[in-house]
């Protein structure tokens, strides 16, 4: 059985990757995962300096997901590059690094830093944070923002360079496509979708934030929609997420056209999700015959089921 999936030059074990922000700097979860069994990890967003984020509450839970407003708590991309690579090349770490910056510049300021490092196996380009004003969104929801800081970033850096879409946006494929043009070695979606929750016991916000980024798995079927969209008009490999839960999931998304998974929210639930949703796709690879995971990339026949009888008058 062959689980490995290419991403522009590189390969990975298997497709499951770790994502931004629901796994610290991959180190937090050393005692529970042996780092080296996952495809990647991509670390909590990182700017140039280190970042305090937004006051508590930050997190609300939500019917099928949670509401965050971290704000993009992080200790930049030096501390990192000097606390946290080391040791994550010593447990044998694929190391994706989620960049975020206020201006162009220093999105591009911290993709050279972390070039000149030893470990860093892919930038992930965060353009697409719900929640903080500045930076990553005003790019993120533009498509010539898009393509300027992929293109800037892409002359910076040899390291393969992976920006990750926004959904709030009413055509994510077009930006999809932006960054394809502009260099993108693959894209990465879905960041979280704007929500809001309110106490209404208090009449206030459940967050300190007001508004925060909805994940989990009450997203999923956004997502998976979205992902196949960008299949359909890009070439460049594309890495999904948004409630990925299990093996059933993550397939799901591979059917739509990801190359490869991340899985978020669910650390939370479950930190042994890795080896569960690994023993799981096994398990279909064994029951339908697959030999080679990459197979399943955009697989999904959307040719209506045979038999089905038109359904009318109903909003089933
Ligand atoms: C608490 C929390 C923090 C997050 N921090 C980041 C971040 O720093 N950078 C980023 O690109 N995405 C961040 N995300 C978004 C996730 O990486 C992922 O795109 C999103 O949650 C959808 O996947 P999921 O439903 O599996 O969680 C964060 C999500 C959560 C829940």
């Amino acid at each position: 059985m062959d689980l490995s999936v290419r991403i522009g030059s590189l390969t990975l074990p298997n497709p499951l990757i770790a994502a931004s922000g629901c796994f610290g700097y991959g180190l937090e979860y050393e005692q529970v995962v042996d780092l080296s069994t996952l495809g990647a990890v991509v670390s909590k967003g990182l700017f140039l300096k280190e970042r305090q984020g937004h006051p508590p509450p930050r997190i609300v839970e939500t019917p099928a997901g949670m509401i965050n407003a971290i704000g993009l708590q992080g200790i930049g991309v030096h501390r990192f590059v000097k606390e946290k690579l080391p040791q994550l090349r010593a447990h044998g770490a694929r190391t994706f690094v989620n960049v975020c910056g206020s201006t162009l510049d220093e999105y591009v300021e911290v993709c050279k830093v972390l070039s000149q490092a030893e470990g860093v196996s892919a930038i992930e380009l965060n353009i697409s944070c719900p929640n903080i004003k500045e930076g990553g969104i005003q790019f993120g929801c533009s498509l010539t923002g898009t393509y300027e800081v992929v293109s800037a970033v892409r002359k910076a850096t040899h390291l393969p360079v992976i920006p990750k879409l926004t959904p709030n946006v009413t055509d994510v494929a077009s930006f999809a496509r932006a960054s394809e043009d502009a260099g993108a070695d693959a894209v990465s979606l879905v960041n979280t979708f704007l929500a809001m929750a309110i106490d209404v016991e208090t009449r206030r916000p459940t967050i300190s934030n007001v508004m925060g980024g909805l994940s989990g798995p009450a997203i999923r079927p956004i997502a998976v929609r979205m992902v196949w969209e960008c299949y359909q008009l890009v070439k460049i490999p594309i890495i999904g997420m948004g409630g990925i839960t299990n093996a059933r999931d993550a397939i799901e998304f591979m059917l739509a056209g990801a190359t490869a998974v991340q899985i978020g929210t669910q650390n939370f639930v479950d930190p042994f999700v890795w080896g569960k949703v690994l023993a799981g796709i096994e398990d279909y690879m064994t029951r339908h015959k697959v030999e080679r995971l990459s197979d399943l990339i955009g697989a999904f026949d959307p040719s209506p089921v045979r038999g089905d009888k038109p359904v009318v008058g109903t909003n089933l």
